[in-house]
């Protein structure tokens, strides 16, 4: 069993920037699936949203973000992010990030959905992986950080399980490479694992985006929160090779337009701010069109954009079009709606606190309330940083303390008499069940029906992926896909407990928006999803 000060698990911009910043007043280890660099941070293409230029204000910066959250933003997570932003943009200067500059100097601003002003500063369209670059290069080179690359969290220790106090006290973490769970114990652990893209057939997620943190907080006993608003993200690119490649909101922002296959513009009709509307209305109205043409997909066109201009501004997404026989110059891109945040997850207080004590909770992961009800583009990032700071400030205050709570010892992982799996294909069918069920019933547009019946399913591969668990040795894609499934039905069951449509959540059995569902709904193990008033902020 290893002891440290803090166990992050999860290596994107919220467990590193975490990593960082306590690394000053204690040792941290960041224990990570893939290599450090495999994080859905790294595929950011927009940016961080900032208040930089004259002309802009945090209030309005507050107003997009609650018009984006459609009533249910935090007022103080709000708050806190968008008066955090410049120094947070500030810090990821000092740590290396280079980010695009206009030729006087400054930082270049882009336009995204949903902003009423420029204030996305990026790095091209290759933001995400400059700020990764930059951080972990930072986390390697520090003397007080130990980076596990191909560790993954099994499940949370809470020191109830052996008879004391209920406490998260580390993690168990399968090391891949050897094949073996151990014990971490840690005087903090900080989930900061992502997203759960995954969930969905169609995703502009990595790979890695497997709902793993809140699948275990749950497990653990943890507090969760609206966990039925998935953000579908309009425009992922429409082609056979191409898995999950994002086209970035920040071409609309820059003026190209969404358009059927035959070339008519159609957003104007759907909403006042027509290209630029909330991702959510640009999310619906390209499923209605998609639906109502027969067509596969629809178009995205910055063809009236100078050549040079697209290649500079966007050279990831030119060059990746470019090797798939699309010159975005010249033609409009394909473009289909794919799943990409999840703006529910672990409710955490204003500084990553969970519910659970001992248990912190970070980036896409956590459930803030900065995003409400649809998170406002170039948004997540920012918040990943801003709780980072917060928690490992707060942290660093109780250090000294918290080493002198005793940390109890824990039991070995037991196998029992688990063997090796001999039939992978139960794993990748259930897999790819799942994915199929969550698109098609509890996607874009739903029903009281297409809930029931996904719920149905998804029940039935729970229970086949529990049996098939508690059998076999671990491997990673068996733990991703019992976090998958956890994560699924606590999709659906937050979704049938809102009974309005609101943001993200677009049900036809009850289209309008209610006055009465202006809450979060609250779930946790063994206690049914339900609304209640806004968290203690
Ligand atoms: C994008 O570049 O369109 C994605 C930005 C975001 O999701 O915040």
């Amino acid at each position: 069993m290893e002891t440290t000060d803090y166990l992050v698990l999860g290596s994107g911009i919220a467990g590193l920037s975490f990593a960082l910043r306590a690394a000053s007043h204690g040792q941290v280890m960041v224990v990570t699936k893939r290599t450090g660099n495999d994080a859905a941070t790294g595929w950011a293409q927009g940016g961080v949203a900032a208040v930089l230029s004259e002309g802009d204000s945090f209030e309005q910066h507050a107003s997009d973000t609650h018009d984006a959250g459609a009533g249910l933003c935090h007022e103080r997570a709000v708050d806190l992010c968008v008066r955090g932003a410049p120094a947070a943009i500030q810090w990821l200067n000092e740590v290396g990030t280079r980010f695009s500059r206009t030729p006087e100097g400054s930082l270049d601003l882009g336009r995204e959905g949903g902003h009423s002003m420029r204030r996305v500063v990026h790095a091209g369209d290759l933001t995400g992986q400059e700020i990764q670059r930059a951080l972990l290069l930072a986390v390697r080179e520090h003397p007080n950080i130990t980076l596990r690359e191909w560790h993954m969290g099994v499940d949370l220790i809470t020191h109830s399980q052996f008879g004391g106090p209920d406490r998260c006290v580390g993690a168990y973490i399968f090391d891949e490479v050897q094949g073996r769970i151990e014990a971490v114990t840690a005087r903090a652990t900080v989930l900061a694992t992502g997203g759960a893209g995954k969930v969905y057939l169609y995703t502009t997620n990595p790979d890695v985006a497997t709902g793993d943190g809140v699948a275990m907080a749950y497990r653990a006993g943890a507090w969760l929160g609206n966990m039925e608003f998935f953000q579908f993200h309009p425009t992922c690119l429409f082609h056979p090779s191409a898995k999950s490649f994002l086209i970035s909101e920040a071409l609309r922002g820059e003026g190209a337009r969404l358009c059927l296959p035959n070339g008519q513009p159609f957003m104007a009709e759907h909403h006042p701010l027509g290209d630029l509307a909330p991702r959510d209305v640009v999310a619906r109205a390209i499923d209605y069109e998609m639906k109502r043409t027969g067509s596969e997909h629809v178009s995205l066109d910055i063809t009236s954009k100078p050549p040079a201009f697209v290649r500079e501004r966007f050279p990831g997404i030119y060059e990746k079009c470019k090797s798939l026989g699309i010159d975005i110059t010249q033609e409009p891109i394909p473009v289909v709606p794919a799943a990409h945040y999840m703006c529910g997850g672990v409710t955490a207080d204003l500084d990553g606190r969970s519910s659970l004590p001992g248990l912190w909770v970070l980036g896409e992961t956590a459930f803030t309330g900065l995003h409400g009800a649809n998170r406002l583009a170039s948004n997540s990032l920012l918040e990943g940083l801003i709780f980072a700071q917060r928690a490992a400030d707060a942290l660093g205050s109780q250090i000294a303390a918290l080493r002198q709570q005793p940390i109890p010892s824990v039991p070995a992982w037991e196998i029992g008499s688990a063997v090796a799996s001999d039939e992978a294909v139960v794993v990748s069918h259930n897999w790819d069940e799942l994915r199929r069920t969550m698109w098609n019933y509890v996607g874009i547009v739903r029903s009281n029906s297409r809930l029931e019946r996904a719920s149905r399913r998804v029940a039935l591969l729970e229970e086949e992926i529990r049996d098939y668990y508690w059998k076999h040795l671990v491997t990673r894609d068996l733990l991703e896909l019992r976090n998958i499934a956890a994560v699924a039905q606590l999709v659906i069951s937050c979704a049938s407990a809102r009974r309005e449509s609101r943001g993200l959540h677009f049900t036809i059995d009850y289209p309008e928006t209610l006055e009465q569902y202006a809450r979060d709904v609250a779930v946790k193990r063994g206690v049914s999803p339900h609304l209640r008033g806004a968290w203690s902020q």
